[in-house]
C-alpha cells in the first residue's frame, strides 16, 4: 500500500445538512431553507406565498411562480433546519473525528451566517465567532479544516431579490466575504474550496429534457459568474495570504461508452467534457475549453465570455482539483439500453458489470482509479477526493450496535482502487469521505439514506434524540487511518 506518509485521512459534511440552528445566532435564510423533505421516489419541493396569502410549493427545477416569494409554511417539514444540530454538538462530534484519528474535516461555512443577506456592510459577528470556535476545537486535536465556501447555500435574499448567479452583484458580494473570512480565520485555516459541485450548475442538461433556451442561457451565465468569483477569490488569497491553498471542488460524474460503438466512445468523450472538463479545465487551466464553442452553439446559447474576464481567470486558478466520486455511469447511441435513472447528478445508461445501491447509484470502485488518472494526467496538480461513500439504510440492534458490513466493503475497494492509482503516479493528497457523521441527504431530503461512520439518532420527520452512536465502520476506518491505509480488513 503506497500511501505518502502525509496522507489526509478525513471526513466531509456542509453546514446546511448538518448544522442546523437555521434562524439561531443571527444567520439569514437559504434556499435550502425552504426546500422540504423528499424520497428517492418524490422528489423534494420548494415552498412559497404569494401577495394575496396563497401557498404553494413547486418541485424539481421549476420555479415558482411569478411574483411569489420563497416562505416556510406551517404544515411542511424543512430538514436542513434542525438537520443534526452540529451547531450545538459540534464539540462532542469533533472529538469523535478525533477518536477516529482524523487528519482532515471538510465543512462548509454558511454564506448567511456570515452576511445573512449577503449584502450588508458588516459581517454578522456571531456567526464568525461560531465557526472560530469550531476550527479552534478542530486545532486542538490537530485536524486540519477543509472549509468550503460555498455549499449549494447562496444566502436567500441575494437568489430571490437579486435574482441569483446570473447578476454580476453575486460576484462582487461573494469576493466580500471571501475576504472576510480569509482575514477572520488567518492561522486556523489553511485549505479552501470556493463552490462546491461547482459544474452542477449545467446538470439541468441532465435532468430536463429540451430545456428552454433561457434556462441554458442563465445556466452558462450563472456558472461563468462563480467561475469569476471563484478566481477572483483565489487571487485575492495569492496575494494576500501565501500560505493559503485554494481548490476547486467538481462533482466526478465519470461516464463509459456502454459498448466499443465508436458512436458510444465518443457520446461518452462529449460528455466527459460538458459534465467534467469544461469546469475544471477554466479552474485549472484558466481558460475555457476548446470544445466550449461548440457545446454553446449545440445548445443554442448566445453565450461569450466577456474579454475583461479572461485575465482574472488566468490569474485565479486553483492550486489543487478537488472532487466527489460516488459512482459512475454509461452513454450509448443504443437507446433501447436500460437507463439508470439515477446517480449523482446524472442520468446515464445501467452498466452491466457493476452493483446498483438501493438509491439506484453505480458502485465502481475501479472507476475511481479511472477518473483519478484521467484528471491526473489532464491537469497534473494534486488530488483530493472530498466526497465517497455509500448511501444506505442502517439497523440499530437491540443493543445499539449497527454492522453496516456492506459500507465497510465499499469503501475498502474504493481504497484499494486510490491506493492503486497513486502506485499509477498521480498525487493525492486527501480522503475525506461524505457524511463521515449521518446527516441530510441532499437530493433527497431523507435521514434515512445515511452514509456516517457515526449514526445520529434522527429520523425523516425529524423525530430522535439526536444521540449519537458508532457504527461498525467507525472502529474499520480508525484502524485504516492508524495504519495509513495498510490494514483493510
Ligand atoms: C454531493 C453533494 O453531490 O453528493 C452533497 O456535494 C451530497 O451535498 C452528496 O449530500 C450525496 O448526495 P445525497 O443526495 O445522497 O445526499
Amino acid at each position: 500500500m503506497s500511501f505518502p506518509k502525509n496522507f489526509y485521512w478525513g471526513g466531509a459534511t456542509a453546514a446546511n445538512q448538518c448544522e442546523g440552528g437555521w434562524n439561531e445566532g443571527g444567520r439569514g435564510p437559504a434556499k435550502t431553507d425552504v426546500t422540504t423533505g423528499g424520497s428517492a421516489k418524490k422528489s423534494r419541493g420548494i415552498t412559497y406565498r404569494m401577495p394575496d396569502g396563497t401557498e404553494g410549493m413547486v418541485g424539481g427545477f421549476s420555479r415558482i411562480p411569478e411574483g411569489a416569494s420563497y416562505a416556510v409554511l406551517d404544515g411542511y417539514y424543512y430538514p436542513n433546519h434542525k438537520a443534526i444540530d452540529f451547531y450545538h454538538h459540534y464539540k462532542e462530534d469533533i472529538a469523535l473525528f478525533a477518536e477516529m484519528g482524523f487528519k482532515m474535516f471538510r465543512m462548509s461555512i454558511s454564506w448567511s451566517r456570515i452576511f445573512p443577506k449577503g449584502i450588508e456592510e458588516e459581517p454578522n459577528r456571531e456567526g464568525i465567532e461560531f465557526y472560530r470556535n469550531v476550527f479552534t476545537e478542530l486545532r486542538k486535536y490537530d485536524i486540519e479544516p477543509l472549509v468550503t465556501m460555498c455549499h449549494y447555500d447562496t444566502p436567500l435574499y441575494l437568489e430571490e431579490v437579486l435574482g441569483g448567479w446570473t447578476n454580476r452583484q453575486l460576484v462582487d458580494a461573494f469576493e466580500k466575504y471571501a475576504k472576510v473570512i480569509f482575514e477572520e480565520y488567518k492561522g486556523l485555516v489553511r485549505y479552501w474550496l470556493t463552490f462546491n459541485e461547482i459544474n452542477s450548475q449545467l446538470m439541468m442538461k441532465n435532468f430536463v429534457p429540451n430545456a428552454p433556451k433561457q434556462m441554458l442561457e442563465n445556466a452558462y451565465a450563472g456558472l461563468h459568474n462563480q467561475f469569476v468569483a471563484s478566481a477572483r477569490a483565489v487571487k485575492f488569497a495569492h496575494e494576500q495570504y501565501p500560505e493559503y491553498v485554494v481548490g476547486c471542488m467538481i462533482a466526478g460524474m465519470t461516464t463509459y461508452p456502454l459498448t466499443c460503438d465508436p458512436q458510444d466512445v465518443l457520446r461518452a468523450q462529449h460528455k466527459m467534457q460538458e459534465d467534467f472538463y469544461y469546469s475544471g479545465d477554466v479552474m485549472i487551466r484558466g481558460h475555457y475549453p476548446v470544445f466550449a464553442k461548440r457545446m454553446w452553439r449545440e445548445d443554442g446559447v448566445s453565450f461569450e465570455v466577456p474579454e475583461e474576464d479572461l485575465e482574472i481567470l488566468k490569474e485565479g486558478r486553483a492550486d489543487f482539483f478537488s472532487f466527489s466520486y460516488y459512482s459512475t455511469s454509461c452513454e450509448t447511441t443504443h437507446t433501447d439500453a436500460p437507463k439508470d435513472g439515477a446517480g449523482n447528478l446524472v442520468l446515464g445508461y445501467k452498466n452491466p458489470y457493476i452493483q446498483y445501491s438501493d438509491w439506484g447509484w453505480g458502485m465502481d470502485a475501479d472507476g475511481l482509479r479511472y477518473i483519478l488518472n484521467e484528471i491526473y494526467g489532464r491537469y497534473q496538480v494534486p488530488i483530493m477526493i472530498v466526497e465517497n461513500g455509500l448511501g444506505a439504510i442502517d439497523t440499530v440492534e437491540a443493543d445499539g450496535s449497527i454492522h453496516d458490513d456492506y459500507r465497510i466493503a465499499y469503501l475498502k475497494d474504493h481504497v484499494r482502487a486510490m491506493s492503486e492509482a497513486i502506485d499509477d503516479g498521480v498525487e493525492l493528497i486527501a480522503f475525506t469521505p461524505w457524511g463521515c457523521i449521518d446527516l441530510v441527504s441532499a437530493s433527497t431530503g431523507e435521514m434515512r439514506k445515511r452514509y456516517g461512520f457515526i449514526y445520529v439518532d434522527m429520523d425523516d420527520d425529524g423525530n430522535g434524540s439526536m444521540e449519537r452512536s458508532r457504527k461498525d465502520s467507525f472502529y474499520w476506518y480508525k484502524k485504516v487511518i492508524a495504519s495509513n491505509g495498510e490494514e483493510l480488513e
